[in-house]
């Protein structure tokens, strides 16, 4: 609820992928992989590629466009703008002030958060505080991932695990209480970095001759150890904070699971016991898109009918830092 007891809703969702799709047969010969791999321990069948001239910031565009139309908004009525992003089209400056720029938006607040693939939850959270103030009127959260600009397409260990694509949310303010983005809970472990990182590029090592002649510039992930945590965390922090809202695994209508690894989810759906029905999977035709796969993964739930008025909806997320986050939002 805001200050002035109206709740934030999710008005909207806009998506954007790119034109390529990319069959994991028609990945590159020198990878020397196979779609039974990719299929077998992931779930992926297919990614979205963008091409060099559209960046980060252009999908995000296209997917806050869309999110817009279907609201009946324009740029000009949103006043807070915060981007989830770990492939930004710069180091600096964000990538929401290049989307402020590109969009005509007003001068507003317009800033990213990194957060790697929990970033979308961490957005939403953020965004919708900001809300709570009663400050702003309407936000555009969005993820939004050019992937393939920071993956090493020698490393097929990681290389195949993700795809492109951009999801945005308008939020805006509802005088029904009890109803909107209710809860959010994110939490982080940085001791071990290493687990998902850029060696290069900050201000340990300079993204120089030196560092790309060694790949250093390029998405290091330790796939196994992640996954080993993932499920954990997830199940524990999804448990948490329904605990903390008075419900259990029982009350939950739809998960919406960041897709990395359908292994994963479908551990989480047996670890938290919620039946494997209730868990909206896509990871099939857009691999691993980090901060914009929840979003991605919502717009399509919403469409197929998966969400009705009144549900209880579970984001849960997990990613590099380490990040983990959950959201409740019920449905208006
Ligand atoms: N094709 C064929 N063989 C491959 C490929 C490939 N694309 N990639 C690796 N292999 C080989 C390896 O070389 C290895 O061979 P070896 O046994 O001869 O050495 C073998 O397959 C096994 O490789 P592993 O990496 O051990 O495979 P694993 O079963 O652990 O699966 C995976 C890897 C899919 C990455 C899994 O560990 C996973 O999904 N982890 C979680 C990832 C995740 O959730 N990340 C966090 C979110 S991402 C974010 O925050 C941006």
């Amino acid at each position: 609820m805001t200050a002035s007891g109206a709740s934030i809703i999710i008005s909207s969702i806009g998506t954007y992928t790119p034109e390529r799709c990319v069959t994991n047969a028609q990945l590159p010969a020198h990878l020397e992989t196979t779609d039974e791999w990719i299929s077998s321990r992931t779930g992926i069948h297919q990614r979205y590629i963008a091409p060099d001239g559209q960046e980060a910031s252009d999908m995000a565009v296209l997917a806050a466009r869309s999110a817009l139309q279907k609201a009946h908004l324009q740029p000009a009525d949103i006043d807070l703008l915060v981007v989830a992003t770990m492939s930004p089209d710069y180091p600096f400056p964000s990538t929401a002030c290049l989307v402020q720029g590109k969009l005509g938006m007003r001068t507003v607040a317009a800033f990213d958060v990194h957060a790697a693939c929990s970033g979308f939850i961490y957005a939403l959270e953020v965004a919708s505080r900001m809300m709570q103030s009663g400050a702003y009127r309407n936000a555009l959260v969005i993820g939004a991932e050019k992937m393939s600009s920071v993956l090493d397409w020698e490393d097929r260990g990681t290389c195949v695990l993700f795809g492109d694509g951009a999801g945005a949310a308008v939020l805006s303010k509802s005088s029904t209480l009890g109803v909107g983005v209710i809860d959010c809970l994110l939490c982080s472990d940085g001791m071990r970095p290493e687990l998902l990182y850029c060696p290069a590029g900050g201000s340990v090592q300079r993204a120089d001759a030196e560092a790309i002649a060694q790949r250093a510039n390029f998405l290091k992930m330790n796939g196994k150890e992640i996954f080993k945590v993932a499920v954990r965390l997830m199940a524990d922090s999804a448990e948490q904070i329904l605990a903390r809202n008075g419900l259990t695994f029982a009350d939950v209508d739809c998960v919406i699971p960041h897709q990395a690894n359908v292994r994963i989810i479908d551990s989480l759906a047996k670890q938290a016991g919620i039946p494997r029905e209730k868990f909206f999977v896509n990871i099939d035709r857009y691999a691993n898109t980090s901060g914009a796969s929840i979003p991605l993964a919502l717009n399509e739930a919403l469409e197929q009918g998966r969400i009705k008025s009144g549900n209880n909806i579970l984001l849960v997320a997990f990613g590099g830092g380490l990040t983990w986050a959950t959201s409740l939002v019920k449905w208006l």
